[in-house]
Parts: C-alpha cells; structure tokens; sequence
C-alpha cells in the first residue's frame, strides 16, 4: 500500500506494511508516511494522550510539562514528526529521526551525541493500549521528546550519548585490547543500564516539596498505569541513584519496574553523566556485573563495525 491512499493499511505496531518493506530492504532511517496512519492509528494517539493528561500534570517533572506546551503537542492525531522538529530545534537543536525499528547500541548513541533522537512512527493497537516492551510514537514523542526541549536534559543527553558512543571508540583506539568482545558488550550494557534508570525510568525530587517525588523517565512519562505504581506503590523500592549500583544492576523490560533510582536534580543528573564519562575512560565499565540486558555477538559486531569506520 502506497501513502496517500484513501483506504490506508495503517502504522500499526507489528502490521505495518510500509515498516515491513522498508527493513526487508535494510533501511533503518526512513521518512514518515503520515498519510498512511489509519483512523484506528488516530484513534489510538487520541485516547492515550487524553487519559495521561492528569497523569502528566499530577507526575511529571515541570520541564516535561513545559515541554508539552512548547511543542504544540496536542491529542488530536498522530503528529507529524517534521512538525514537531520545527518547534524543537530552535529550542535545543534536536530532531526527531524517523527508523524503522531497532537501532543497534552504538548507532543509537552515536545520534544522540548528534542531537538527533532515533524515533518510532508506528503507534500501539487501539485495542490494547497498555505498557509494551517495544517502543512506538506514542512513547517516543509524547514520553521522550518534550524532555528534549530543555536546553540542560538536552546537553545531559548528548553528554551521555558520545560518551556511550565512546565508550566502544575507546576500545577501538586502544587497538583492540584482549578480549574486546567482552569489554565492548560490557560498556554497552553499563551504558544501557544507565540509559534505563535514568532517561527511561528516572525519578527526580519535586523542585519545591524535596520529599516529594516526579517522573522524568520516559517509560514512565509514556504508561498510564505505571507513571503512578512508579510513585505510589509501596511495591517499588526506590534509592537514590548511585552509580555503581546502577551500571551493575540488570533490569526486566516486560514488566513494571520493581527498582528505581531517584536524582535530586538535572545537575545532578549531569554531574552522574559526567562521572560515568570518567569511569568508563578509565576503564571501569570494562568489567560490569554479567546479565541483562544481553549484548548479542551480533550487537557487539555491528558496534565494533561502526565504530572502527569512524575512528579509521
Ligand atoms: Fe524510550
């Protein structure tokens, strides 16, 4: 099915043909076929971003919430990524950057230090419109992009994607230590683990009331029932952030999360990313605790592939 049709086969989540073609012919980066969202794809956009409203205003860090205003997000239909980029890159230079599915560790950080955010553009069923492991647009834009358009998370971000990034060049440039395999699967899971208790799943101390907790993880700012378990549920154990916890501590990404980590501030957010910039220099991510997430040989080839072609 070609966009423009007046009967599209719509973007949705695992049934999108457009999706499909595009990886059966390698593309990762792709452009977004707006015409192609069905009526059932708006519909979807439309009831998740209604029922988080109160969510968002109860949980949501205030830059989150500015954000939202300053991107003219809105639930009326799925938006248009070149709209949203045209609000955002003045602001912080970021763009949203259409893929058409996963994108390998190193090449997804490697955008982020170019200020450029990996995005998905298929949208979740109608009929099942909680929490799924796999990303869609609705996670990508209305949970990770209004971050974006402050100028500290957004330097916080690129931070932590070229020392993500740097981490694997490091290696590369050592000129392949022993057992660069395990050294490189290694810093990508130190660097994934980080990733994910603090850009996906962070929490951060309410700015006026610093007993009180808010959302700035997007996992969180995206899932109508896990925003408020993540605060309220007296099932959650949640620690202030300590790096080396973190970069050791596996994590399940198909169920709600039973261990979050709490930040005081953005500084301090990116006091930790400078912090993990030097550990892994110095080379202390080289050998973090085994298990999730499972870097795959095929991951580590691809990150060592990429890498080897930049450093030359
Ligand atoms: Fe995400």
């Amino acid at each position: 099915m070609t966009s423009g049709t007046s009967h599209p086969s719509g973007l949705t989540t695992t049934r999108a043909p457009f999706i499909e073609e595009a990886r059966s012919r390698g593309e990762l980066f792709i452009h977004q076929p707006w015409d192609d969202y069905s009526e059932e794809n708006h519909q979807s956009w439309r009831n998740l971003y209604a029922r988080m409203q109160e969510r968002w205003e109860r949980h949501a860090n205030h830059r989150f919430l500015e954000g939202l205003g300053s991107l003219g997000l809105n639930g009326d239909e799925v938006p248009r990524l070149s709209d949203v980029n045209r609000f955002l890159a003045p602001l912080t230079g970021f763009e949203a950057k259409p893929v058409s599915g996963y994108v390998p560790a190193y090449l997804f950080f490697d955008c982020l230090g170019r200020r450029e955010f990996p995005t998905t553009i298929t949208i979740r069923d109608v009929a099942t419109p909680d929490y799924l492991p796999e990303p869609d647009i609705f996670h990508d834009i209305a949970g990770h992009v209004p971050m974006h358009t402050d100028p500290a998370f957004a330097d916080t971000l690129v931070r932590f994607g070229k020392a993500a990034a740097g981490a694997v060049e490091r290696l590369v440039a050592q000129g392949n230590p022993e057992e660069i395999e395990e050294r490189v699967a290694s810093n990508l899971r130190a660097m994934a683990r980080f990733f994910w208790f603090t850009i996906e799943f962070g929490l951060m101390r309410d700015r006026e009331n610093p007993d009180e907790l808010r959302v700035y993880g997007s996992g969180l700012l995206s899932s109508y029932g896990e925003i408020e378990y993540a605060i309220e549920s007296p099932a959650v154990q949640r620690y202030p952030f300590q790096l080396e916890w973190v970069i050791n501590q596996g994590f399940r990404i198909d169920r709600y999360q039973p261990l979050l980590f709490v930040v005081d501030s953005f500084d301090h957010l990116f006091e930790e990313v400078t912090k993990l910039e030097a550990w892994m220099q110095s080379g202390r991510l080289d050998h973090v605790a085994p298990g999730e997430p499972v870097i795959s040989p095929e991951e580590v080839r691809i990150s060592l592939e990429a890498a080897r072609s930049k450093v030359g």
